[in-house]
């Protein structure tokens, strides 16, 4: 067979389905969102808002979070109709195999594990910082060479606590996944429950002047505002990569992508709104405006409680990603473009437990040791490349004969809307910048190699029929 038949070879939606057989379908709709919500809201509500405002958009911030959420609405549909007309584990990744071949799943996947590892390192470090300052305020300091990623200059070596909370979130994922979830929900509802108290209180104490000007860095800051933001709302994706694993996926799969958005677009808008108006933007510039804000309406034990909510937030981030990045390298290891021991299940548990121990090791290595200034808009980046990818394959999907989704979810409009919603996450990529994308094609240059090292002679499908 020749270089160019192997690549392009697409894998078929009964074979995926084979494959998944040993995992059980357990999750319902109200899992589904809770995972959802989970992964979404992590530290981007509690920084982004207060920081976007002050450097970017001004409190035009609000429209920049109805941007993404529109652009990020679009992709959504995109991946409730894949995830209904596709129920198999593996997100973008499986969902490129089937439909545009063996290669383009690899770079799709290759791109999702930068945005889950990174994203959950990233959060990491933040947690880590969060309980740090939560600790300080009743006099307990870690020491300094343990208390930060690896800067000799500053005297730090290693962020002992965040490769602890990644160690610990993956020992309660590979003991057993019922447990966690309901660990995952009573988080969320707190979660949640925080971030309407910070609201309600809040709200008494909006001056409308704050929001005058309300553009001060023009328009233009709404949109360079959005492709910030966008990380805010990373996450909703990831709860394709369950669609192996959920009851009816046909109908669970769309309402739990859409439910997931709709619930977290309502909490950010309403979140920029209040803090906005509480402080003016040009004070909102530290590291955890929305704690920042109530102290400065007086608010101090409201603040405690807020970080103890931002922490809990945090916390299920890192326990819904965690579980999608190991679904992910499942699926990987299942088509053997990984080795194939990385798709073991557990049979205990009926966990795969190797792909935990996996992406525990590397995420905890980044969120330890790396500094993730600059790769976290790395995160985007992957993110973007997927859904491009997601947008535009609704087209072919259509035309698959094989494929049969008569009863499931379909995108409106169609075509309009899939390339409406490609051409959006094309102009985001064009605002990152050239230093993100430099560092991206260096990563995707790494998964090209180990692709046409070890994927292309390993891969299942290549070695099947
Ligand atoms: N959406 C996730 C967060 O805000 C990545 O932390």
């Amino acid at each position: 067979m020749s270089l160019l038949s192997k690549v392009n070879r697409k894998t078929s939606l009964s074979k995926f389905i084979d494959r998944d057989e040993n995992l059980k379908r357990t999750i319902d709709t109200k899992d589904l969102i809770m995972m959802g919500i989970g992964a979404v809201i992590g530290t981007g509500i509690f920084i982004l808002p207060g920081t976007v405002a002050a450097t970017t958009a001004g409190p035009g911030i609000i429209l920049s979070f109805v941007l993404a959420t529109i652009v990020c609405s679009l992709c959504a549909m995109c991946y409730a109709e894949f995830s209904s007309a596709l129920p198999i584990a593996g997100s973008a990744y499986s969902f490129g195999n089937v439909i545009f071949g063996e290669l383009t799943g690899w770079v799709i996947g290759w791109g999702l594990i930068l945005e889950y590892m990174l994203s959950v390192a990233t959060v990491s470090s933040g947690w880590s910082a969060y309980l740090q300052s939560f600790l300080r305020s009743f006099g307990i300091v870690i020491p300094k060479a343990i208390s930060a990623n690896y800067n000799p200059s500053k005297g730090t070596y290693v962020d002992v606590i965040a490769i602890l909370i990644v160690v610990f979130i993956s020992w309660i994922l590979t003991n057993n996944v019922k447990s966690s979830t309901k660990l995952n929900d009573i988080m969320v509802l707190v979660k949640i429950a925080i971030i309407i108290i910070f609201v309600v209180a809040g709200i008494f104490f909006v001056k409308p002047g704050n929001w005058n000007p309300f553009l001060p860095f023009g328009v233009h800051g709404i949109f360079k505002g959005s492709s910030l933001v966008f990380f805010a709302y990373l996450g909703f994706d990831v709860i394709a990569s369950s669609a192996g694993e959920v009851k009816k996926p046909e109908r669970t799969m769309p309402i739990g992508i859409i439910g997931t958005l709709l619930i977290c677009t309502v909490l950010y808008i309403l979140v920029s709104i209040v803090l906005t108006g509480i402080v003016p933007y040009t004070d909102l510039n530290v590291s955890d405006p929305v704690t920042y804000a109530l102290q400065v309406i007086h608010l101090d034990k409201l603040s405690v409680l807020i970080s103890l909510g931002a922490l809990a937030g945090m916390f299920t981030m890192m326990i819904n990603m965690i579980y999608s990045s190991s679904r992910l390298i499942y699926s990987i290891g299942r088509d053997g473009l990984l080795p194939q021991k990385l798709s073991k299940i557990n049979k205990k548990n009926n966990v795969p437990k190797r792909s935990i121990i996996f992406v525990t090791i590397i995420i905890a290595f980044m969120g330890g040791l790396v500094s993730l200034d600059k790769l976290a808009s790395l995160v985007n980046i992957g993110t973007l490349i997927a859904f491009t990818f997601m947008s535009i394959g609704i087209i072919p999907l259509r035309k698959r004969k094989d494929i049969n989704n008569s009863n499931g979810f379909k995108v409106p409009f169609y075509p309009i809307l899939p390339i409406v919603s490609a051409l959006a996450c094309i102009y985001l990529l064009t605002q990152l910048s050239l230093e993100t994308w430099l560092t991206a094609i260096v990563w995707f240059i790494i998964g090209l190699v180990i692709y046409f090292g070890y994927g292309i002679k390993h891969s299942r499908t290549n070695n099947e029929k």
